[in-house]
């Protein structure tokens, strides 16, 4: 296994190229099987999540290929609509398939996710809104098992807004006969790049991006070519690594307002954020102001930049409120940066992150994939060493980020352990 070693304290400068999303390609590449035959997606990131869930295509039938930067996904072949549990607890997006599935072949066997690092992630909302469109859904030894005779539109209300039951629904619905209506929906820009393809597909989906969508299904989808909006946890995260380091950085191929929540705090924290078309750049300074925040679902603070957002905090003047609304336990990282010497203490869903002089390098783990991220950034401006285990976690979600950290003159490599 490899371990990351960062030896920190060096401003970062310079340009950095922010990749597709992660979170908008996962729920694109399963509504390619809505409709037959082959789909292209460009502007792919590399990382494991989506190896994993090109496994999953391919368990069911698909034909994928991956090169430079573009999946292209043929579903003629698929013949199966079986998930099962050896590549759905690897990455709960999985789940991702049941919509598709069930909309385009009138079965769907997935296998129950099950919790993850940070608490019990339940899917009763993907499973209800399947039962709403009118299909039967049996659990059984631990697989979500499901039949429709032909989907039906209807009226589906969510006591919260959940990014995966918002982009299930709106696939099975898109093949379902006469109109869904899906209220409390999630309003994230992964939402809004999904009912997009849908429409390239010749869907008919409106009101993404607002707390309404309406999906008015159609007989038949046809395969069709898009494009991968750029990741904002990506780039939220490398404008956080110029605020921490006091650097400079220049973020290319971003899109600014969807990581507008986070650069408000920046701005209040006394780091400078210039947003251009496509295009931000972060100048940090070296003493910044703490400035609180609750993380909640878009265009709220998003729970995926907790973490990251927590690192640069921890050098911040003044005691930093941090409240957890979206997974409520989702503080692994806490630990690991106590052990560089952040002074952060957790009461039920909120941490107190309070001011410590400087932060200093340690042996730590990375426990999921955002904390990983996390150690990174707190290891760019701790005192020494910092070496980071379980890097495979950092893999899932951000391609070649210790090189994109080097090339803006970080200290940063990749080891095995
Ligand atoms: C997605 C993102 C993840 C992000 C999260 C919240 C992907 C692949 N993953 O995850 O990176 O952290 O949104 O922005 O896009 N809930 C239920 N029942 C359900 C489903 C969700 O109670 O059936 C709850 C969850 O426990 C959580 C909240 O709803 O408290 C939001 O979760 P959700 O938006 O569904 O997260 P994911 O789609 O799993």
């Amino acid at each position: 296994m490899d371990k990351i070693v960062v030896r920190g304290g060096l401003k970062l400068k310079g340009r950095v190229r922010v990749g597709g999303a992660k979170n908008a390609v996962l729920p694109v590449m399963t509504a390619c099987l809505l409709a037959r035959g082959e789909s292209v997606i460009e502007n792919v990131p590399r990382l494991a999540d989506v190896s994993t869930m090109k496994s999953v295509l391919e368990r069911l039938g698909a034909r994928v290929t991956f090169e430079d930067h573009t999946l292209s996904i043929d579903t003629s072949g698929v013949d199966s609509n079986e998930a099962p549990y050896d590549l759905v607890k690897t990455m709960r997006a999985s789940i991702y398939v049941l919509g598709p599935l069930l909309a385009s072949q009138g079965g769907a066997k997935v296998s129950l996710p099950g919790g993850c690092a940070w608490g019990p992630r339940p899917v009763d909302l993907h499973i209800r809104s399947m039962q709403e469109l009118g299909a039967k859904i049996d659990i059984d030894h631990g697989y979500i098992i499901g039949h429709a005779a032909g989907l039906r539109g209807s009226t589906i209300r969510y006591s919260m807004p959940s990014v995966g039951a918002t982009g299930n629904t709106m696939m099975a619905a898109g093949l379902a006969s006469g109109k869904t209506v899906i209220m409390n929906a999630a309003r994230e820009p992964e939402i809004t790049a999904l009912a997009d393809f849908i429409n390239l597909m010749g869907g008919k989906v409106s009101g993404a991006g607002t707390e309404t969508i309406e999906i008015e299904g159609v007989r038949r989808l046809s395969p069709a070519k898009v494009r991968i909006i750029p990741d904002r946890i990506e780039t939220g995260t490398f404008m956080a690594a110029g605020a921490i380091t006091a650097g400079n950085v220049v973020i290319d191929d971003c899109v600014p307002e969807h990581v507008e929540s986070l650069s408000r705090r920046f701005a209040q924290s006394g780091i400078k954020v210039e947003a251009r078309k496509n295009q931000l750049r972060v100048r940090g300074k070296r003493r910044i102001d703490s400035v609180d925040v609750v993380t909640s679902p878009y265009p709220g603070f998003p729970t995926d930049m907790q973490a990251q957002y927590m690192a640069l905090m921890s050098i911040a003047r003044g005691t930093c409120v941090i409240s957890e609304t979206v997974f409520k336990d989702r503080f692994t990282h806490v630990p690991e940066l106590r052990r560089l010497g952040a002074n952060i203490k957790i009461e039920g869903n909120t941490a107190h992150v309070g001011y410590v002089r400087g932060l200093s390098g340690a042996p730590v783990m990375a426990t999921d994939l955002r904390a990983s991220a996390a150690l990174i950034l707190a290891g760019l401006v701790a005192e020494g060493e910092t070496h980071i285990s379980r890097v495979y976690h950092i893999d899932r979600g951000y391609e070649a980020i210790e090189r994109k950290l080097r090339d803006l003159g970080a200290d940063i490599e990749r080891v095995p352990e």
